[in-house]
């Protein structure tokens, strides 16, 4: 299969953070497809040979084991190519379309990694040169839109030029591969599917914790927060992954149509329950991971006076026969004590103890990264016998866990998210995608919150860098009687 593969944006971060150093390690894998040529395009003036250069020094940032040896980067940077362009000018769209019609492809994949106020012109310009053709698809990296109203006028715009299935929406998470298990788990095994409800099930935690705080990103970070960066996209997406109803089959629209059911399912936001249901808070200065670490408004290109939340817990339900009564409670913040994701599926003590001592119910944890797997924690009998003698209570049961560590299992097989989700832009494998009518219910629901905090901005809780958000947010998981997993 031969491809294209144009990234707008050529020269911005996430394209050499993330894109490239992927592309490189699915060519390293043996996963990219032959035939295939790289064009990144920006506004600096290069040619092919600078772009390649001013790439290679930027790959020498990446983790040892990821960075290209000379040899891997001389025949890497061989598919790579580099065309100035004015994104407002037509006659350098007339241009690219030349470029990419020098030689028949299979595939043309063309990858939006700009500011998505541009996406409309990029869009609108592609269509007027004829580049949305079947063979095309775009790709359109997050942020998509600010509120529900922007994220529509996006769509429009997209949808005015490529069909639905020309448009793939990119939500990393879901390229992860401890959510690719997550379904595995759920509709390739028999097991848990009957437990999965409302009468096995307690609760449900989601947390998305990063160590890390806002960077060199503190303008576009200042205008964005927590609940729009993380909650509205990764924590919602990963929900309905939790949530949803077994698809009739893997088609990617029978996962969406599921999922969909799952966002419109929530119960929707209002001023009382946003009150009493939503934390939002921002990190002062403190200690994270030995290392001191400046507060929210100390960052650079933060305005000192800045009521943007860094951190957000919320508790909500999916009102449905599955799920109704079972709270789902989302956690996300940057300078927390740990870079940790996982979803905690707390479920129910046993209906009638007959052991002594306290139990910890049954607990399937669910990790995402830094470790890829899944922890089953059980109630064990040593097997050792009471001094009490007869008549003795039985012994008191011990927590122990099944532990699957999926990057010991399948040590060669596993792809970082985002080469997997290029090699399915590729490949054309929509699954993972999201379609627009699931991004736009997602604003749709956290639109209540953002309104709500917008006329008031009292409620923006301080919380140390290095700990595990404000009080409130164990508050908030404590008035219904459980804990979050490190206080549990
Ligand atoms: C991005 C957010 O979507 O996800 C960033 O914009 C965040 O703020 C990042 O740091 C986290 O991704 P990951 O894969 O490192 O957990």
């Amino acid at each position: 299969m031969s491809f294209d593969l144009v990234f707008f944006g050529g020269t911005g971060d996430l394209t050499w953070r993330k894109l490239m150093p992927s592309l490189f390690q699915a060519w390293r894998h043996g996963k990219l497809p032959a035939d295939g040529r790289i064009l990144a395009v920006a506004r600096d003036d290069r040619d092919d040979d600078s772009y390649r250069s001013w790439l290679h020094e930027r790959l020498q940032a990446a983790d040892s084991a990821k960075r290209p040896t000379e040899d891997e980067y001389r025949q890497f940077a061989a598919l790579i190519h580099y065309l100035r362009m004015d994104l407002s000018q037509p006659a350098d769209y007339l241009r690219l379309k030349a470029w990419l019609e020098t030689r028949r492809t299979d595939n043309t994949v063309i990858y939006l990694a700009t500011s998505p106020h541009l996406f409309p012109t990029i869009c609108g310009q592609l269509g007027a040169c004829g580049l949305n053709h079947e063979g095309i698809r775009v790709v359109l990296e997050k942020p998509l839109g600010h509120d529900l109203a922007s994220a529509q006028q996006i769509n429009q715009a997209v949808r005015a030029v490529f069909s639905e299935r020309q448009a793939l929406r990119i939500d990393h998470y879901l390229g992860k591969p401890s959510v690719q298990n997550l379904m595995a788990l759920r509709f390739g095994n028999v097991l848990f599917e009957p437990l999965w409800r409302r009468e096995s099930i307690a609760n449900i935690q989601i947390t998305l914790a990063e160590s890390l705080g806002v960077g060199t990103r503190g303008d576009f970070y200042d205008r964005t927060g927590a609940l729009r960066d993380m909650i509205q996209n990764h924590a919602l997406q990963l929900l309905t992954m939790v949530a949803m109803e077994p698809p009739s089959s893997a088609d990617a629209d029978a996962i969406r149509d599921e999922k969909l059911k799952v966002l419109r399912s929530l119960k929707p936001f209002d001023a009382a329950s946003v009150a009493r249901d939503v934390v939002r808070g921002q990190y002062r200065g403190g200690t994270v991971n030995g290392q001191l670490a400046k507060g929210y408004l100390d960052e650079d290109k933060v305005p000192p006076d800045s009521r943007t939340e860094t951190f957000v817990a919320l508790r909500c339900e999916v009102q449905n026969w599955r799920w109704a009564g079972v709270p789902f409670y989302l956690r996300t913040g940057k300078r927390m004590a740990d870079r940790h994701a996982d979803i905690v599926v707390n479920f129910r003590p046993t209906p009638h103890p007959i052991f002594p001592g306290a139990h910890n119910a049954n607990k399937l944890v669910i990790k995402l990264q830094p470790e890829d797997g899944l922890e089953l924690h059980l109630l064990a009998a040593k097997g050792s016998v009471s001094s009490a003698g007869a008549g003795a209570m039985p012994e008191t049961l011990s927590p122990v866990s099944l532990d699957l560590d999926f990057d010991k299992a399948f040590p060669t097989d596993r792809v970082g998210a985002y080469e997997r989700m290029l090699l399915d832009a590729l490949a054309g494998r929509l699954n993972l995608f999201v379609r627009s009518d699931e991004q736009e219910q997602a604003w749709r629901w956290v639109e209540p919150i953002l309104d709500n905090w917008a006329h008031d901005s009292s409620t923006v809780r301080g919380y140390t860098a290095g700990t595990w958000g404000p009080p409130a947010a164990s508050a908030l998981v404590a008035r219904d009687g459980f804990a979050w997993p490190e206080e549990a």
